[in-house]
């Protein structure tokens, strides 16, 4: 069966194509447009770029897998909503004066656009929406029968049935998807089976996204840097007093939890849409200088988030952790097992998904390396190859899946470019050279890495050895705070000696703590409180990625190189060779390897 996946019209729409239980493709709609996120649009471009890449049409394909169940729709998300808004109307306390009638046009204006996006995911309309966006892509033939799966559902399946294990404890963290937050599955063998959900308001998705919006980051966008910020409160977190007082905003029980939405949804927004009045009142009434920071230039974060947000996002990440870890503890009491699979959005905090290797019991965490909403088209994807019959249960080795161009486009494009380049007898002797001498380089190869961290297919590679490292590629080269770490490409067969429980460790989605004796090696790629995030990079998956460690290794003595996503600051990673030439000279990059050839300034 060929299945097309999809999850479209919220934040990072993404297709994926599954034969027989194999995934083939998958895109990010965002490195076809061009706009970050790609916030609600369809991802047509993804779609096709899928097809082309499995040598087929949609006419071949048998059935499309949507990501979003529609069906509920709009009276059972009215149902949960109204709801929530009469449980928590009377704590949110009532505005007076002329500042209250503006209040009470916003929040009238808020309900109707709630309402209005009911409407818009309602099945007729979805499927029209669908269909519609599917003959833009130009096909003219018939359309294949469309089918909507439970977001986490999906999310979950794209856990468990690409993870190494035959049983697992799977958590699924998110925004929202549809009117569930968070949800637990437990797999084994070939069954997924639910255990609990988390209904909206109680999303810790949303809890995260007001503290980023409350630091001056964008929410849904920048969670990564609030992540990163915390790192840099270890030092004074056996004083922090925020993650007791973060109890009021997200309490646990031991077994469930609860977020508070007057924090976060009901109430006066005099700041941001994120949260809420109460929540400046909140924090400021411990510290006044805490006041929620506005939008800003990455140098000028650099030096505001200096000390108070710093404990203030340790707190919040610690809180986080703690939350997770009792509602995986809870669950785990029912459900004994060593392994756990994490997907949705808070998947992607790698910190938050290492620190459930602490828990009891566990031995090994698998977080999709595209656990956010595009990842949910594979899992989409996935249940309705399972209904039909497929076998969908293999463990994703390989992450490379999305397109790639041979060494005649590239030439092409350099020649049409204007550029000089050349073609060393050996690109990987080529670039060893060039990293060895300090020198920042663009490496280009391959098909394109599933997920937001690059994996050695659209990477900027520098050497770890050079202590001025790390700053110089966030001043000169991806341009963004000073204060971000960077994570190592780790040769394999070496992960054991630099890391501890590198079980798993392949796609950079687990924080790790570095070995006492390898933090000194490893400065210019962990992050200040010891962890780091690593890749371990073998030979029968990025054949020519491993012969660039291999021979680095042998040149330097080093078995690990840093290695970021090719990306300049607020664009998404480069996706063809044009795209990496045009970041190439827009940033301090030295040098780009870009198949079997090599660019220089
Ligand atoms: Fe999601």
């Amino acid at each position: 069966m060929i299945v097309l996946g999809i999850f479209a019209f919220g934040m990072n729409p993404g297709a994926c194509l599954l034969r027989d239980g194999e995934l083939v493709a998958f895109g990010e709609e965002e490195r076809f447009t061009r706009l970050k996120g790609s916030h609600g649009v369809f991802p047509g471009r993804a779609a096709v770029s899928c097809l082309v890449q499995a040598g087929i049409n949609l006419g071949d394909v048998d059935r499309i897998a949507f990501a979003w169940d529609a069906s509920k729709y709009p009276y059972r998300m009215l149902g949960t909503i109204g709801r929530q808004f009469l449980k928590y109307r009377g704590k949110v306390g009532a505005p007076s004066g002329a500042k209250s009638q503006r209040r009470g046009k916003a929040k009238n204006a808020n309900a109707l656009s709630v309402l209005l996006n009911l409407l818009k995911f309602t099945p007729r309309r979805l499927l029209e929406e669908i269909r519609l966006a599917l003959r833009a892509t130009g096909y003219r033939g018939e359309l294949p029968p469309i089918e909507f799966v439970p977001h986490h559902l999906s999310h979950a399946y794209s856990a468990y049935y690409t993870s190494p294990f035959d049983e697992a404890l799977v958590l699924t963290l998110d925004g929202s998807g549809e009117d569930t937050c968070t949800q637990i599955t437990h797999g084994e063998g070939d069954d997924l089976r639910g255990l609990s959900t988390t209904p909206i308001p109680h999303s810790l998705g949303w809890y995260y996204a007001a503290f980023t919006a409350y630091m001056g980051f964008l929410p849904y966008r920048h969670e990564g840097k609030l992540m990163a910020l915390a790192g840099l409160g270890h030092a004074r977190a056996a004083d922090n007093p925020w993650p007791e007082r973060l109890r009021n905003l997200l309490s646990t029980d031991g077994d469930s939890y609860t977020v508070d939405p007057t924090f976060t949804r009901f109430g006066s927004h005099s700041h941001a849409e994120r949260f809420t009045d109460k929540l400046v009142e909140f924090i400021t009434g411990y510290d006044s200088s805490l006041r929620p920071l506005g939008p800003m230039h990455a140098a000028d974060h650099g030096r505001l988030l200096q000390p108070a947000y710093v404990d203030l996002a340790w707190g919040v990440q610690r809180r986080l952790e703690e939350v997770v870890g009792d509602l995986a503890r809870s669950a785990l009491r029912e459900h004994p097992t060593p392994n756990i699979c994490l997907a949705g959005g808070v998947a992607l905090n790698c910190k938050m998904n290492g620190s459930l290797l602490g828990l009891n019991g566990v031995e090994r965490v698998f977080a999709f390396p595209a656990s956010n909403d595009a990842g949910s088209s594979i899992g989409a994807a996935m249940v309705v190859a399972h209904r039909g019959g497929d076998r969908i249960k293999r463990a994703l080795t390989n992450a490379h899946l999305g397109p790639e161009f041979s060494d005649g486009a590239v030439r092409d494009v350099l020649r049409f470019s204007k550029v000089p380049f050349s073609e060393p007898p050996d690109i990987v002797e080529a670039t060893v050279t060039r990293l060895a001498r300090g020198e920042a380089v663009g490496w280009f190869q391959g098909r394109m890495e599933l997920g937001p961290r690059a994996l050695g297919a659209r990477s900027i590679l520098a050497d770890p050895r050079r202590t001025d490292a790390s700053e110089r590629l966030n001043r000169e080269v991806k341009a963004r705070e000073i204060w971000r770490p960077f994570c190592p490409s780790i040769l394999s067969g070496h992960e054991d000696e630099l890391v501890g429980g590198a079980t798993n460790a392949d796609f950079m989605t687990v924080a790790l703590p570095v070995r006492e004796q390898s933090l000194a090696a490893m400065e210019q790629c962990r992050h200040a409180d010891g962890t780091t995030r690593p890749q371990v990079v073998r030979e029968e998956v990025h054949p020519r990625y491993h012969a660039l460690l291999r021979r680095f290794e042998g040149e330097t003595g080093t078995p690990f190189l840093i290695n970021t996503s090719f990306n300049v600051s607020g664009e998404p990673i480069v996706c063809t060779p044009a795209e990496a030439l045009r970041s190439f000279y827009s940033c301090g990059l030295d040098a780009l390897a870009i198949g079997s050839f090599l660019v220089e300034k």
